[in-house]
């Protein structure tokens, strides 16, 4: 049986696009997106399951303002959708200790910088950018309670250039995540990630 897989989403879904084709193109994915939460109606990512029979939960933050009522919905539609792992793809909200606990380990985040360094900020591009550092990155990681904190999985390095913005540097940036994210998901269902303490481990991570 396909190893199920929730996403959470806020924005463009150019993660979960890349969720979304790695299990189109590769006839030996061994996961399955069964329902994607949002936080906001009008987010981009939103179209890219439009037409699709992935269950889709919309807890949008004007129409339900308080984020346990929004996150308690989704995290009905997760069991609902009997979910093995969530991943959140550019989900905007910190997550409630009742989802975390209700998941340990099954959580995953992808965040644009090389953690710890530019850990809990919406803003990690710009950070680094205006830091000036020579080198950054993504790194996915296990969602614990502590922002941006938890066990790393993998990380990737962008160089930063002399000329980059913030729009350049991220482009590089997401490209690396749409290239780890779906290893990621493939790592957990083929059951070749280890956790200890504070430690993960992928094995054979290519
Ligand atoms: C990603 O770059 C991720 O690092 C951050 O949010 C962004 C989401 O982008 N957490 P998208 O919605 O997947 O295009």
């Amino acid at each position: 049986m396909a190893y199920r897989v929730g996403v959470l989403v806020s924005g463009t879904g150019t993660n979960l696009q890349a969720l979304l084709d790695a299990e189109r193109e590769q006839s030996d994915h061994p996961a399955h997106i069964v329902v994607v939460g949002s936080n906001r109606r009008q987010a981009l990512a939103l179209e890219r399951v439009r037409d699709t029979s992935i269950t889709v939960c919309v807890v949008d933050r004007v129409e339900i303002p308080r984020r346990v009522d929004r996150q308690r919905r989704l995290l009905e539609a997760l069991r609902a959708a009997a979910v093995d792992l969530v991943v959140l793809a550019g989900f905007d909200e910190i997550l409630l200790p009742e989802i975390v606990s209700a998941y340990p380990d099954r959580i995953i985040n992808t965040h644009p910088s090389l953690l710890p360094a530019f850990g809990g900020t919406m803003h990690a591009v710009a950070a680094a950018l205006e830091h000036g550092v020579k080198v950054t990155g993504c790194t996915i990681h296990l969602v614990t309670d502590a922002i941006d904190s938890g066990p790393i999985l993998a990380q990737a390095c962008v160089p930063i250039d002399e000329d980059d913005d913030v729009t350049s540097l991220r482009a590089r940036i997401q490209s690396q995540e749409h290239q780890m994210l779906p290893l990621a998901v493939r790592a957990f269902a083929e059951g070749r990630v280890r956790v200890e303490r504070n430690r993960a481990r992928v094995v054979g991570w290519a």
